[in-house]
């Protein structure tokens, strides 16, 4: 039987509210379910295209240029326009009887489907097709491409299947907001990870917005628990994105207080800030260091709940601190001590004994706030 709507109903009130089940983490029925919902109305980082290595953004940037990608198992293109130099994401899928419109890397004012000869503008409009002619009430609406929300930010590509999609300047308001005197990043590094790992993609997600396990899982001596003033930790919720954010333990591994807005300096004990950690909802983290920016997405397998496709970017402001992250921000470290308590979660997952979890009110607020984001969207 799949779940319900009841059997996943996470409070409002953080004190009285249960998890998500754990049926939610290993059942097909409701992965299949989320990829429907969660993640066909959420902005989703493109992925890169494994057969060149540039950023997307270079890849689209003459005037008719299009090329092809792919987000969970779908696919799609971008199209820079030839008249008006904007960019554009349509399905990868000709409305005549579906075969895929662009095989590769391809420019021009008009594409030409492959096997019967459709053809369309760089807008996603039905230009002609060979026998045609005389078809009545043609073309229909769907006749053209459907244009999917696309969004360009700091030389990342995001997209949204759903047409009517929140806009994504107010998904990122909070995040821009944060960054404005934070330099760009200089270059991306040829360091793209993109690996599977143990666990349904939402304990990741969990993981990242739950500080509690910061003082066990990646305790002192050494530990990130050790890097860090724990007690500054802060957790700032917002409608699609949270903000983790805490003070470092030596102010050299900290921001330039300039780099950061007003509310992040601390001119009284001179503290610095360790990172910011922000998670957009809902699989993907932007992670700025002194060094630069970490982009990670935990990304869902279709069919598989129980594995995640973890997809690793990074950008450099700081050449020579970032040679040094794993030292200073313990970045391979904590990666591999979270990879490793979750693969034993997943154990416990289906062990027939996992029964719904409460939460710490003080402690579990951004856990919460995404275990009550995941069953809305879900049921909807
Ligand atoms: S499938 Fe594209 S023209 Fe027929
Ligand atoms: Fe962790």
């Amino acid at each position: 039987m799949p779940l319900t709507a009841e059997q996943c109903h996470v409070d409002d009130d953080i004190r009285t509210a249960e998890t998500l089940p754990a049926a939610a983490f290993v059942e097909p029925e409701f992965l299949a379910k989320e990829l429907d919902t969660v993640f066909r109305t959420s902005w989703q980082l493109l992925p890169e295209r494994g057969d060149d290595p540039r950023p997307l953004d270079e890849q689209v940037a003459s005037r008719g240029s299009r090329v092809p990608v792919s987000l969970l198992g779908r696919p799609l293109f971008l199209q820079r326009g030839w008249d008006d130099d904007q960019l554009r994401a349509f399905p990868n899928t000709c409305t005549h009887a579906w075969f895929p419109l662009v095989l590769g890397a391809d420019r021009g004012p008009t594409l030409v489907c492959g096997q019967h000869g459709r053809r369309f503008d760089c807008t996603g409009k039905f230009v002609s097709q060979p026998g045609f002619k005389e078809v009545p009430a043609f073309p229909r609406a769907c006749d053209h491409l459907t244009s999917l929300p696309v969004a360009s930010w700091r030389r990342m590509m995001f997209m949204n299947l759903e047409p009517s999609a929140r806009p994504f300047t107010d998904t990122f308001a909070e995040i821009d907001a944060s960054l404005v005197a934070m330099p760009p990043p200089l270059e991306r590094l040829p360091s793209a990870e993109v690996r599977e790992i143990a666990g349904n993609w939402k304990q990741h997600a969990w993981n990242y917005l739950d500080r509690f396990h910061i003082g066990y899982v990646h305790r002192p001596p050494g530990g990130l628990a050790d890097a860090v003033d724990l007690g500054s930790y802060t957790t700032e919720l917002y409608e699609d994105s949270v903000l983790q954010w805490v003070y470092a333990a030596k102010p050299e591994d900290g921001f330039d207080p300039s780099w950061l807005p007003e509310r992040f300096r601390d001119d009284k004990k001179g503290r610095r800030v360790f990172a910011l950690w922000w998670f957009v909802f809902p699989n993907l983290t932007l992670n700025f260091y002194p060094w630069g920016l970490s982009v990670n997405v935990y990304q869902p397998v279709p069919g598989r709940p129980d594995a995640t496709r973890f997809i690793w970017y990074q950008w450099a402001t700081d050449r020579a601190k970032h040679a040094e992250r794993d030292k200073r921000w313990l970045s391979s470290q904590v990666d591999a001590e979270d990879v490793d308590a979750l693969a034993q979660v997943s154990r416990g997952l289906r062990s027939g004994f996992a029964p719904r979890g409460r939460f710490a009110p003080n402690d579990e607020q951004g856990p919460h706030w995404f275990h009550k984001k995941i069953a809305r969207s879900v049921f909807s």
